[in-house]
């Protein structure tokens, strides 16, 4: 009996000293307070996270705006089955249908009826949607396979009735802005047409009803749906922590990775998990890390496609819109004639080859359980040079075209407040989400495979781990699959020390 006591207190020494290893992860996105959570909740207790920003959240970022919270960054759960932002909440009745936008305005002021306006956004949602034919496609980008599809279509469609023809044509600029904002990119000449994404089934549009995005990160911690469930979470987060080195050792098996941040502050573990988006290993992955990486993981680096879109929260103290008929937002398309013209109706902003960066705002959508608030979504590739822009300028330049393209039916107002995103500006992100490039494709392992690969030590044990949105091979540029990668991170590891 003794014995066996002796036996077990010893067991338990050696058993825990080789069961916690020293974890750091870099980056407290979904991916990194996945990975934390899970880890944490495996007994896993000796885990750092270092954070850039003086938030956790990465690229959620929801913020109180007018009567609810408005999300900077992500806002939808994309579908139900087997995604892990609706497991998390599934059993909380958070989740709300958001309805697309179906109503379509004019540069002209023509009158574009409601039934034509929906007819068109089937088109093209039906056009861009991975169940129609895309597989046919390989080696195609987005862009000439839907413009190819959308001429033909409306050709053959409004043949006969030209009025509608040419409306129909201007329409190809909006439909080239709403691909660049589920695909992320700055042209729909780089993503490829044919791709892995996954959507999941179920509702692919489901929002927060003000509550935020945030609300699944804290499902995470546990801090919702009840507090005092709360993991150690936060005491594991180190804020304003921007790690500019990772020194990795192939030869050691302990304290194999030391960090150093920006603040000269030094770090080091057993292991270390990456989150930082694509963005920042474009930018930096050179200097960062020593030794520098594999070829491959510099290549799948460069192949991953990176862009950025753009959103403005607009707080109108006097709401001159009607919520009351199932509101669902506004689509706008510029005639030639009017963006042309719009160089000197409304000079001030960037210009790109004689176009004003008021032709890259394409819809302007009500935030949800925030009566006061709309949202307006820009895409494309003056993004960069509009992120810079003074705050006077784009509220001037809002009113101007919401005047432009509503003022004959409603009395617009000038915007109280705005708050507005910069997510290619910011050093920590460079960007919104990743997709796949006609490039890419060519390889035989995709590159989002070849990110996630770990670096390993002459053991064969991993050292440097990689998660991340970036990572996933299916449901790269999601907050569902950022979860996953880091949840297979963690569980790497969890497996390992087993
Ligand atoms: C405008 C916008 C809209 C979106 N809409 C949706 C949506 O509707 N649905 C959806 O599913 N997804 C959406 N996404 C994508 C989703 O937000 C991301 O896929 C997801 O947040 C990625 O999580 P991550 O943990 O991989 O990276 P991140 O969220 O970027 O987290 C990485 C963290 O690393 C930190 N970091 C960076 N560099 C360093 C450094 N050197 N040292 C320390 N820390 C560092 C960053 O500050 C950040 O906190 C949207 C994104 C944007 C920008
Ligand atoms: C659009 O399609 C029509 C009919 O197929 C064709 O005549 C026209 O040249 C096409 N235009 C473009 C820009 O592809
Ligand atoms: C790597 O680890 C080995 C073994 O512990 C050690 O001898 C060597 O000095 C380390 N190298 C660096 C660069 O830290
Ligand atoms: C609002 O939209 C819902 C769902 O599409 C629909 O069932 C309902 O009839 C609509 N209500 C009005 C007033 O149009
Ligand atoms: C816009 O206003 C916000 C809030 O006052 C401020 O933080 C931000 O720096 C301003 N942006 C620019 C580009 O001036
Ligand atoms: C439009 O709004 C302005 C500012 O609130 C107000 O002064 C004006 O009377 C309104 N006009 C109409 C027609 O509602």
């Amino acid at each position: 009996m003794k014995l066996l006591k002796l036996f077990l207190v010893v067991f338990l020494q050696i058993y825990s000293t080789s069961a916690t290893p020293s974890v750091l992860i870099v980056g407290a996105g979904p991916a990194g307070i996945a990975a934390a959570t899970r880890l944490l909740s495996n007994g896993h207790t000796n885990v750092r996270l270092l954070e850039a920003e003086n938030r956790v959240g990465g690229r959620v970022d929801s913020v109180f705006f007018g009567e609810a919270y408005v999300d900077l960054g992500a806002e939808s759960c994309h579908g139900t089955k087997d995604n892990a932002v609706y497991e998390l909440v599934k059993d909380f009745d958070v989740l709300r249908h958001t309805e697309t936008p179906t109503k379509i305005y004019h540069s002209s002021r023509r009158t574009i009826d409601e039934e034509f306006s929906q007819e068109l956004v089937e088109i093209i949602a039906s056009i861009y949607s991975p169940d129609g034919h895309r597989d046919e496609v390989e080696g195609k980008s987005v862009g000439q396979y839907c413009m190819d599809k959308f001429n033909s279509t409306i050709f053959e469609r409004y043949q006969e009735r030209p009025e509608k023809l040419e409306v129909a044509k201007s329409s190809t600029e909006l439909f080239h802005h709403i691909v660049l904002g589920f695909e992320g990119a700055f042209s729909w000449f780089e993503p490829s047409a044919k791709n892995d994404y996954t959507e999941c089934d179920g509702d692919l549009e489901l929002n927060w009803n003000g509550f935020g995005y945030k609300t699944v990160l804290e499902a995470l911690t546990r801090k919702f749906p009840n507090p005092s469930d709360q993991l150690p979470f936060d005491q594991t987060v180190l804020l304003n922590k921007e790690v500019v080195k990772v020194l990795w050792n192939e030869s050691s098996s302990q304290n194999s990775v030391m960090v150093i941040c920006s603040d000269h502050s030094s770090f080091t573990a057993d292991h270390l998990i990456w989150t930082p988006s694509i963005g920042v290993l474009k930018e930096r992955h050179q200097k960062i890390f020593v030794p520098r990486l594999p070829k491959e993981k510099r290549e799948a680096i460069k192949e991953i496609g990176f862009g950025a879109v753009m959103k403005v929260a607009m707080y109108f103290k006097r709401r001159w819109w009607t919520p009351e008929t199932n509101f669902t937002g506004f689509h706008f398309i510029w005639s030639d004639h009017d963006a042309n013209l719009l160089r000197k109706e409304f000079p001030e902003g960037p210009l790109k080859e004689g176009r004003s960066w008021l032709t890259e705002l394409f819809s302007v959508v009500p935030a949800p359980n925030n009566p006061h608030v709309l949202v307006a979504w820009l895409t494309g590739d003056m993004i960069p040079e509009i992120e810079s822009m003074a705050n006077d300028t784009m509220i001037q330049g809002l009113e101007f075209a919401l005047k432009k393209f509503l003022g004959h039916e409603y009395n617009i107002t000038k915007p109280d407040a705005i708050i507005r995103t910069y997510w290619h500006t910011n050093a920590h992100f460079r960007g919104s989400y990743s997709f796949q490039t006609v490039q890419a494709r060519k390889n035989k392992i995709t590159a989002e495979v070849e990110l996630a690969v770990p670096l390993l030590n002459k053991d064969g044990r991993p050292i440097v781990q990689f998660a991340g949105e970036a990572s996933h091979p299916y449901f790269y540029s999601t907050v569902h699959g950022a979860i996953e990668t880091g949840y297979r991170e963690a569980d790497r590891l969890i497996n390992l020390y087993k």
